[in-house]
């Protein structure tokens, strides 16, 4: 099959559309689940590669799933019945499995050996080995995958300080090492990184305290399984949000959006351009908050993204690039370093993508410049990268209809997140008769 998604600029986007579960909280759900003992029902777990590499890691050590569709029972002997693994521990493309997993390593009695694909392979493994190693666990010298942890050495330490990097996989590799160590943790981070992991190890019975951007993990809390019903994913809706802006006459709600404050960055930057993003019927589901989101077609304006926006609309930055490259006027986006070392170089990679739909572009270290315009239909490289190949087509979506079709390469990049995006496109541009 080739690889290649070729996508026509579109007519009004309209309809409602249940996107999938969220990413962040479905590999969470498995993992926090498998280490109590017993029993858990999840509903609404993504199904993607990406959570199947958590899945296929977990049941290495003994943990057993059986899914039904959109729901899975994970059937756990609990951390502390876990067995070696028979082999390495592949990560396949995802950062969060191999980061989250190695906290969770580093309070095993036994070696586990990680390693993923050739992207996940480029990516800085130090910021979670260093940690680990200091808390007591034996670690590679490895800078990258493949490395291994073991703990089987010496009991774990608390950790105290600061981890250098708003992230949620760093910490939250932390926070799991914290829960096996002999004394309390302090873990301080830099920006408010996404939460889902404090809050669901609080529901299981953890002795979590989060103070700001201070957390701190009392260990020996008996943890008990607990069923979740994850949200639909604000990353993936994040696309249908911005398509539905910029594509004159649309109207497209997706019901049932985890809008955590730490992850609901994108509809306060989308906002802040003039899009028309209306909010209804919030609630809390399995301890996240959640709500109907409803967008209609609007004029954006240029603006400025960086500090705590940066980390709040992190996986976004790409698809909101080019809501920029459609807005009228210039935006900047400074304070994301971080986007070099994401599943692809997204500053190189979204800029690539941008200019060759003729957009004006330009790139710095933790930032680049986009200047609104025409942006018209091109041949992109999603260079493996999913959310590269979703924005790609959100853009190809809104090109001007003049200017042809966009072809993207690498297009099934998309079941990495978001396997079922291209029917979902589909279903969101059949406007009712
Ligand atoms: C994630 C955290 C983020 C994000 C990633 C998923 C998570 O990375 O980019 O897609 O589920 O913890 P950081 O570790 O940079 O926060």
């Amino acid at each position: 099959m080739s690889d290649r998604m070729i996508v026509e600029p579109s007519g009004p986007l309209r309809g409602e559309l249940l996107v999938p579960g969220d990413k962040s909280i479905s590999h969470r759900a498995l993992i926090c689940n498998a280490l109590a003992r017993g029993e858990a029902e999840i509903t609404g777990l993504l199904d993607s590669a990406d959570c199947r590499s958590t899945m296929a890691c977990l049941r290495q050590w003994g943990v057993e799933f059986e899914q039904n569709d959109d729901r899975v029972v994970v059937r756990s002997p609990g951390q502390d019945a876990f067995h070696v693994a028979a082999g390495l521990l592949d990560c396949g493309n995802s950062g969060t499995s191999i980061r989250l997993l190695s906290g969770v390593a580093a309070g095993l009695p036994f070696r586990s050996r990680f390693d993923g694909d050739e992207s996940l392979r480029q990516r800085p493994m130090r910021r979670v080995l260093d940690p680990l190693g200091q808390m007591g666990a034996s670690v590679s010298q490895d800078r990258t995958a493949p490395f291994w942890i073991d703990g089987s050495d010496r009991a774990l330490r608390g950790f105290d300080g600061d981890i250098g990097v708003a992230s949620a996989q760093v910490k939250s590799c932390i926070v799991f090492a914290a829960l096996r160590a002999d004394r309390p943790s302090r873990i301080v981070e830099p920006g408010p990184s996404r939460d889902h992991t404090e809050r669901m190890l609080t529901a299981m019975g953890a002795d979590i305290d989060v103070d700001g951007e201070t957390i701190r993990v009392v260990p020996g809390a008996e943890l008990q399984t607990s069923d979740v019903q994850v949200p639909a994913d604000i990353s993936a809706a994040a696309f249908w949000m911005i398509a539905a802006t910029l594509i004159p006459d649309s109207e497209v709600t997706l019901p049932g959006v985890g809008l955590n404050p730490r992850r609901s960055g994108v509809v306060d930057v989308l906002k802040s351009m003039g899009a028309a993003v209306e909010i209804t019927n919030r609630r809390d589901v399995s301890g996240e908050p959640v709500a109907d989101v409803t967008v209609r077609s609007s004029t954006l304006y240029g603006t400025r993204i960086d500090g705590d926006l940066i980390v709040t609309s992190l996986d976004e930055l790409p698809a909101l690039a080019v809501a920029a490259a459609f807005a009228e006027g210039v935006t900047e986006i400074h304070d994301a370093e971080e986007l070099r070392v994401k599943e692809s170089d997204r500053i190189a990679t979204t800029s690539a993508m941008l200019t060759a739909m003729g957009v004006e572009v330009e790139d710095w270290r933790d930032g680049m410049r986009i200047v609104g315009g025409n942006p018209r239909g091109a041949t992109v490289d999603s260079h493996g990268d999913h959310r590269l190949a979703m924005a790609a087509a959100v853009a190809a979506l809104a090109s001007d209809t003049e200017s042809g079709p966009t072809t993207i390469r690498g297009a099934s990049a998309v079941d990495i997140s978001y396997p079922t995006f291209w029917s979902d496109l589909n279903q969101l541009r059949r406007v009712p008769t």
